[in-house]
C-alpha cells in the first residue's frame, strides 16, 4: 500500500472517496461538517433521517455530493466523541478500511487522522503512524497456498491521510514512513507464523534469515547447525531436538547500524516450529496451533526487518533458537537429565517445558555479544495466557529501567505488555532431587516459574523476557498469527536512537513539531 500525507479542504479533494468522522448523536467531525457545509447540507439531513447517528462501527456510503469533487463520501461512526480514545480510533480506522477494500475504490482521502485522540502523546506523528499500521493489518491477508483468487475486485492501492495544517507535514512524513516500515516487520512476523510446520521447519526459518540479510549490507547471518551445538554443548537445546528428523538451527543475525564495537541489543526468539508436547504429549483438540510456537523467532526476523526498514542507527543481534519438539523412540524422556551451555544441569521432569530448554542456551550463548540489553519473546507458556489473556504479553526481567522501557514502548504502539513479578520466594518451585534444577515449577504461578527458569541464564547482562503465548496468534474464526510482539520491539528500538525516546517526543510535541 502507498501512504501520503497532506493538509487541505476536503471538498476540494478530486479521489474515489474522502473518509470522515461522525461522532454519536449525529455529530460531524471537523472534516464532514466542512463536506456538509459545501453540499449545502445533505450529509446532516441524511442523518436526520436516521441514516446513520453515528455509533461505532456504523459506515454509510454516499455518491455524488453535489459541490464536492470525490466520486464518494464515506460516514465512520466513530462513538461519543468524548470517548474517543485509541481503541476508537483503531475501530474506526478498520471499519473504513474493510468498507473501502468492499467499494472498489483504490485510492482515499482519509479524514480521521485529523480528530483528536484522547490520552497521553496522540499526537500528529502518532495518529498518522497508527493509521498507516492499521491499514497495513487490516488488509493483510494470508492467501499464498490457496488456490483460487478471491477477494476485492480492485484492491486498495493508495491511501492519503489528512492532517489539519502544513505545520503538520514534517511529522506526518516521518510517521508514513516508520509506520510503513513497523508494518513490514509485522508482517514478515505474520506471514511466517501462519505457515504451516511442514513449510516452516528450522531450516526454513533459517533460509528466510539469510534472505532477510540480502536485502540489506547491514545485516548478516550465522546459522549454527546440530554439530556445532554439539561442539559448543548446548545440552537442552539438543534435548528438545532428539524427537525429530528435521535438524535444529541456531540462528544468528548480526544487524550493525550503530557505532562499531557499540554494545548490542539482543533479541531473542523461541523457535519452535511444532510443538506437539513431545513425549509428555498434548491432548488432540486445538494441537494445529501448535505451529505458532515459533512466533518469538517471527517477532526476531519482524524486529529485524523494521530495523532495515528504518534504519536504526544502533547494533542488534537476533538469536532464533529454532527447533521441532516432537515424541519418538529417541526423543528425551520425563527424568532424563541434561547439560545445558552454562553448566548447569536440568532435570526435564516435562518435555513440553521445552521452550525454556531451547532458550536456556540461546540465552548463554548471547554472553559473547557483551549486549547492552537481552530480550527474549516466546510463547512460553499457557499460564500466562491464563493470567492476562489475549491482551497483554507478560513482561518479567532482572533490569527495571529496560522493563520500564518495554512497558512504555508497548503502551506507544499499542502493543501492550504487563508486569509480572520475579521474587525469589518463586524460585523454589523449580528445585530437582537430582539435577541443579527441574524444568517446571508445578502448577502455581507457570508463566512466573518459566521466567525463574530463564534467570538462571541471564545473570551476566540485563535482561527482559516477553510470554508472548496470548497475544501472538488469534484462534477461532479470526485465526491467524498477530506479528506481536513486533511494533512493540521496534518502538522500544527506536525509543533507543538519540532524540527518539519518550522525553524527546514530549519536547516535540511542547514544540508543536
Ligand atoms: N508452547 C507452549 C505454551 C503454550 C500453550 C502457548 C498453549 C500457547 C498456548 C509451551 O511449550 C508449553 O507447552 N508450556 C507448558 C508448560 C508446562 C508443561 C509447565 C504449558 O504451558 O502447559
Ligand atoms: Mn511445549
Ligand atoms: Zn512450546
Amino acid at each position: 500500500m502507498d501512504f501520503s500525507v497532506k493538509s487541505g479542504n476536503p471538498e476540494k479533494q478530486r479521489s474515489a472517496c474522502v473518509v470522515v468522522g461522525v461522532f454519536e448523536r449525529r455529530r460531524l467531525s471537523p472534516a464532514a461538517l466542512q463536506l456538509d457545509r459545501a453540499c449545502g447540507g445533505r450529509i446532516s439531513s441524511l442523518l436526520r433521517r436516521g441514516d446513520m447517528d453515528g455509533r461505532s462501527g456504523q459506515t454509510l456510503l454516499l455518491h455524488n455530493l453535489p459541490r464536492t469533487l470525490s466520486d464518494r463520501v464515506l460516514l465512520v461512526g466513530c462513538g461519543r466523541e468524548r470517548e474517543f480514545g485509541e481503541r476508537q480510533y483503531r475501530s474506526a480506522l478498520e471499519s473504513a478500511i474493510r468498507v473501502l477494500q468492499d467499494t472498489g475504490a483504490t485510492e482515499a482521502v482519509v479524514y480521521l487522522t485529523e480528530l483528536n485522540v484522547k490520552g497521553r502523546e496522540r499526537d500528529t506523528y502518532w495518529c498518522v503512524r497508527r493509521a498507516v499500521e492499521t491499514a497495513e493489518e487490516t488488509i493483510y491477508r494470508f492467501d499464498r497456498l490457496k488456490t483460487g483468487k478471491d477477494g476485492a475486485r480492485r484492491p486498495l492501492r493508495k491511501l492519503t491521510l489528512a492532517l489539519s495544517s502544513r505545520r503538520e507535514l514534517a511529522a506526518g512524513e516521518r510517521a508514513v514512513r516508520e509506520g510503513a516500515a513497523i508494518a513490514a516487520g509485522v508482517r514478515l512476523a505474520r506471514e511466517l507464523g501462519n505457515l504451516p510446520a511442514n513449510v516452516c521447519t528450522p531450516a526454513y526459518l533459517a533460509e528466510e534469515a539469510r534472505a532477510l540479510a540480502k536485502s540489506s549490507r547491514r545485516l548478516k547471518v550465522e546459522v549454527l547447525e546440530k554439530a556445532d551445538m554439539e561442539k559448543l554443548g548446548m545440552g537442552a537445546l539438543l534435548s528438545v531436538a532428539r524427537g525429530s528428523r528435521q535438524p535444529p538451527k541456531l540462528i544468528v543475525l548480526h544487524y550493525t547500524g550503530g557505532a562499531r564495537g557499540a554494545a548490542p541489543v539482543a533479541l531473542v526468539g523461541k523457535g519452535i516450529t511444532f510443538d506437539s508436547g513431545g513425549i509428555s504429549i498434548k491432548p488432540a483438540a486445538a494441537m494445529d496451533e501448535m505451529k505458532f510456537d515459533m512466533c518469538g523467532a517471527a517477532g526476531v526476523l519482524g524486529a529485524l526487518k523494521a530495523c532495515v526498514e528504518l534504519q536504526l542507527p544502533i547494533n542488534v543481534v537476533g538469536v532464533v533458537a529454532a527447533s521441532e519438539n516432537l515424541p519418538d523412540g529417541d526423543a528425551s524422556k520425563p527424568g532424563d537429565i541434561v547439560t545445558t551451555l552454562s553448566g548447569q544441569t536440568v532435570e526435564v521432569l516435562n518435555t513440553d517445558a521445552e521452550g525454556r530448554l531451547v532458550l536456556c542456551d540461546a540465552l548463554t550463548y548471547c554472553e559473547r555479544f557483551e549486549p547492552e540489553v537481552v530480550v527474549d519473546l516466546a510463547t512460553l507458556t499457557g499460564a500466562c495466557v491464563v493470567a492476562l489473556g489475549k491482551h497483554a504479553s507478560g513482561l518479567l526481567g532482572t533490569h527495571a529501567p529496560l522493563v520500564h522501557a518495554l512497558i512504555e514502548a508497548g503502551r506507544y504502539s499499542g502493543d501492550r505488555a504487563w508486569e509480572l513479578p520475579l521474587w525469589d520466594e518463586y524460585q523454589d518451585q523449580l528445585k530437582s532431587n537430582f539435577a541443579d534444577m527441574a524444568n517446571i515449577g508445578g502448577r502455581d504461578a507457570g508463566a512466573i516459574t518459566a521466567a525463574c527458569f530463564l534467570s538462571r541464564f541471564t545473570k551476566k547482562f540485563r535482561w527482559a523476557h516477553l510470554d508472548i503465548a496470548g497475544v501472538a496468534w488469534k484462534s477461532g474464526d479470526q485465526k491467524g498469527a498477530t506479528g506481536r510482539p513486533v511494533p512493540l520491539l521496534s518502538q522500544y528500538l527506536l525509543d533507543r536512537c538519540d532524540g527518539a525516546g519518550p522525553a524527546a517526543r514530549r519536547r516535540r510535541a511542547r514544540a508543536g513539531d
